[in-house]
């Protein structure tokens, strides 16, 4: 903007995990422009069939119908729909400081009062929210009607909290016991962003099953909700639909990027940088009595203030860092998996600038 630089650590909410414009998404969606915009999915297209085969293959085994969709919001709707229709039950745990997305299948299961306050008097009253983390809760809250248990492995919105060891195995656990539908909701931290493919891969448990979008598409709105086929079978053809759900033109861009994350070894990238960016900020806690914890897998991270962080980000932003925010006291970092390490020490350096400025101005006003 006006010829200043800027390091993107927002990645438009984790949008653009391959970066900006990258040359194989653009051509992509040029090629694809010239052939074929739109085709409804009652139609055969090709560009959808290849990229139904390259999420299959890159999916978790056995997840392996696919409904396309235009957002994480619709790919979870799909997913409560398929669990409620394959069940037969209708009451859902979601978790406290869960997030979903704002249509209201998914605004239900969402937890934050601020965005849930306004509409309280249409959301479904079939979704019970229980601690993250704590299995013993959520045993208590399941019922004969239980359809569904949704969870993001790691919380984005929420602040950035990675699933304490055991809570994934055991949701599954229950869900096996009790016939529950598991769907973990790998919109943010799906397609390599926390050093693998799917958070879920770091505690080795599949769901029945993943909704995905964000970075899907490389800048292109897409989702996808992804599933067991005798879960996601459940709906019959005309149940879901979606006029726009995976036209030829998205279904390109996703096809490409699938291709450059694997191309460019990007799930490795964010794992290898991440962890050393990890070390920068856990170097940053000992350093400032502000700060609280660093959090996050990956390239996905969260830095958790005793303060409020929004002098830092607006500092930042002057020296040419776009930070992101979860609540009042959490800088997230989504930065694209292409960034380097040496532009990761820039960001370090700003934060360290914007947090030494904030901690002398508390310290000087007695805060
Ligand atoms: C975990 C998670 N699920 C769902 C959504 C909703 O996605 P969308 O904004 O594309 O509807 C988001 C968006 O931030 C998210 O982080």
């Amino acid at each position: 903007m006006n010829g200043k630089a800027y390091i993107d650590c927002m990645g438009g909410y984790g949008v653009s995990l391959v970066g900006h414009c990258h040359p194989k998404i653009v051509k992509a969606v040029k090629e694809q422009c010239e052939r074929l915009i739109a085709c409804h999915g009652s139609l055969y297209n090709d560009k959808r069939a290849e990229l139904l085969e390259k999420l299959v293959k890159i999916a978790p085994r056995g997840l392996e119908k696919i409904f396309l969709s235009n957002s994480g919001a619709e790919a979870v709707e799909c997913a409560i729909k398929a669990a409620i229709k394959y069940t037969g039950k209708r009451e859902i745990i979601s978790m406290v400081r869960g997030f979903h997305g704002k249509t209201l299948g998914a605004l239900s299961a969402t937890w934050n009062p601020k965005y849930r306050e306004p509409f309280k008097q249409i959301l479904s009253p079939n979704f019970k929210f229980v601690p993250f983390g704590r299995l013993d809760r959520v045993e208590e809250a399941i019922t004969e009607d239980t359809a569904a248990v949704i969870v993001e492995p790691i919380q984005g919105e929420g602040g950035i909290h990675v699933a304490p060891n055991g809570f994934l195995e055991g949701l599954r656990k229950l869900c096996d016991e009790h016939g529950i539908v598991l769907i973990f909701d790998e919109v943010q931290t799906g397609f390599g962003r926390t050093g693998r493919m799917w958070a879920s891969e770091h505690w080795n448990i599949k769901p029945d099953i993943m909704c995905v979008a964000k970075a899907m598409g490389g800048g292109v709105p897409i989702g996808a909700t992804i599933g067991r086929n005798d879960v996601m079978g459940s709906l019959k053809v005309g149940e879901h639909t979606s006029t726009f759900g995976g036209n030829p033109l998205a279904c390109a861009a996703a096809c490409a990027t699938i291709d450059v994350i694997l191309e460019e070894n990007l799930v490795d990238r964010a794992r290898v940088l991440g962890e050393r960016f990890k070390k920068i900020l856990d170097g940053l806690v000992g350093e400032f009595r502000i700060l609280r914890e660093a959090r996050g897998l990956g390239l996905m991270l969260g830095l958790e203030a005793r303060v409020d962080i929004y002098n830092i980000l607006m500092r930042a932003l002057k020296m040419g860092v776009i930070l992101l925010y979860c609540g009042r006291n959490v800088i997230r970092f989504l930065p694209p998996l292409v960034i380097s390490m040496e532009q990761l020490e820039k960001v370090a350096e700003v934060l360290r600038v914007a947090i030494s400025e904030e901690e002398s101005l508390l310290k000087e006003t007695g805060i």
